[in-house]
């Protein structure tokens, strides 16, 4: 018999409107997404109906800052459901699939977060996962009682701490604490209710939780850390891993880096599962891909890009200058190493002026951008997969629901006939689906 072929995992990773920043405008999406459970809901079925392991999604406790005009034509983060509580809408509408939502350990507390989690694992029969951040929007500050975001190394720490006591509180209780027995009168087994009593730096907690073990012991962890620090908290804690991966060099050096870690954490390196996002463009043929692209790079309004652009060159104001003109370079710190500088280098190199610079940022949001048509978007994929650059990937469509429709019904099934994607379910859990263990 013939040993049945490796297959990839997939997520689908959802912004609402799409991953473009342009999304919304294109006639085809659903322009009030971030607020429309019944679009969700969709999005969640045919993910389910593809067999992707699961569904992502990101989160931030505050709406994006900057110039007021550009945020009017951008709807990221302004208006949208909090995600575990739309993940528990989703739980109820779905059977198979992985929920994962994001929640930061900046601006929560642990108790908090561990019952939200665990009470979804118990709704969705195993099916959640945590992405855990540690707040890359500076302004959710604002809204926790502090005047400044906390600093990078301090952020970590607590994110460290926040997990420990999460676990602690999953481990509350044994898995088989509550026997609700009539007979005997006993609800649950004394003996079984664990105390954790945790004081530490950051918080000093108590317990026990106020829900069962949850089924899959913890959620699943996910984390996307790019710096030292993160990758090393990604050793430690994460078993998805969905950092920006560009080529298949990077992609190969990141999952050795990150495998490699993990010893120092005394883990095994199959218990990572590494899935950068990919914003993909399906077309019928490579051309057509390009020009849906290029259709919606046109639908950019200049403030958005002049805001995008300002973000990744530190703050700088770009509103004083022609969009169709040169990038003041004088403004920009010439700071090695720095976004800033990767790109005036390449703006004074390809002789880019403003839109052409905000062009390259705005589509994949920082991920890799795949387009073409279904076999080479797969040829793709299994390439990176078989080359142990990566183990799957989060799928993120410029624009939905179309651009989840195209990858499901033309890309999955051209990954299914490859023998690199599955047809069904394997497991009850998404611990299952993902091959990685329960924690005893
Ligand atoms: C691909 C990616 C997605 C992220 N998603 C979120 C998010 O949804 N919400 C959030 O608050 N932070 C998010 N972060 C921020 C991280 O949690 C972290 O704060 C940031 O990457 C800085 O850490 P680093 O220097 O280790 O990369 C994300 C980071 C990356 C790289």
């Amino acid at each position: 018999m013939t040993k049945p072929k490796r297959q990839m995992r997939l997520g689908g990773f959802f912004h609402p409107t799409g991953n473009h920043v342009a999304a919304w405008l294109h006639p085809e999406a659903q322009a009030d997404a971030g607020m429309n459970f019944r679009h969700y809901v969709e999005l969640a079925q045919t993910s389910e109906r593809a067999k992707f392991d699961l569904v992502f999604l990101a989160d931030s406790n505050a709406t994006r800052d900057g110039n007021v005009a550009a945020l009017s034509r951008w709807p990221q983060y302004m208006a949208y459901f909090e995600p575990t509580t739309l993940l528990s809408g989703l739980a109820a509408t779905t059977k198979n699939i992985g929920l994962v939502a994001t929640a930061t350990t900046s601006y929560n507390e642990p108790y908090t977060i561990a019952r939200r989690f665990a009470s979804i694992d118990m709704m969705s029969e195993g099916r959640a996962g945590w992405n855990v951040v540690t707040s890359s929007n500076k302004s959710e500050a604002y809204n926790y009682n502090r005047t400044e975001h906390f600093g990078h190394d301090e952020r970590y720490e607590r994110a460290r701490e926040f997990v420990e006591i999460c676990r602690g509180l999953w481990d509350s209780w044994d898995d088989d604490a509550f026997v609700r027995d009539r007979e005997t009168s006993t609800y649950f087994v004394p003996e079984k209710l664990h105390y954790l009593r945790h004081q530490g730096k950051h918080f000093s907690v108590r317990g026990p939780l106020n829900v069962p073990r949850p089924p899959q012991g913890y959620p699943v962890f996910a984390q996307a850390g790019a710096s030292n620090t993160g990758r090393d908290f990604a050793a430690e804690i994460a078993e998805i891993v969905f950092t920006p991966l560009h080529t298949l060099k990077e992609a190969q050096d990141f999952s050795a880096d990150i495998r490699g870690r993990m010893d120092k954490f005394d883990r095994d390196p199959s218990h990572i599962k590494i899935m950068p996002g990919l914003n993909v463009i399906v077309g019928r043929t490579d051309e057509e891909a390009e020009e849906k692209h290029q259709y919606l790079q046109s639908l950019i309004h200049p403030d958005v890009g002049r805001q995008l652009l300002s973000t990744e060159l530190g703050g700088i104001d770009l509103t004083p200058f022609r969009v169709d003109g040169p990038l003041p370079y004088h403004l920009i710190p010439d700071v090695e190493g720095s976004s800033g500088k990767r790109i005036m280098d390449v703006a004074r190199r390809d002789n880019l002026t403003i839109r052409d610079s905000y062009k390259q940022f705005a589509g994949a949001r920082g991920q890799r951008t795949l387009k073409g048509k279904p076999q080479h978007i797969a040829d793709e994929m299994e390439d990176w997969f078989l080359k142990e650059g990566v183990d799957g990937f989060l799928i993120q469509p410029a624009h939905l629901p179309v651009g989840l429709n195209e990858f499901v019904d033309t890309v999955v099934p051209e990954l299914v006939r490859r023998g690199r994607f599955k047809t069904k379910y394997e497991g009850k859990t998404l611990r299952e689906n993902l091959g990685l263990p329960r924690p005893t």
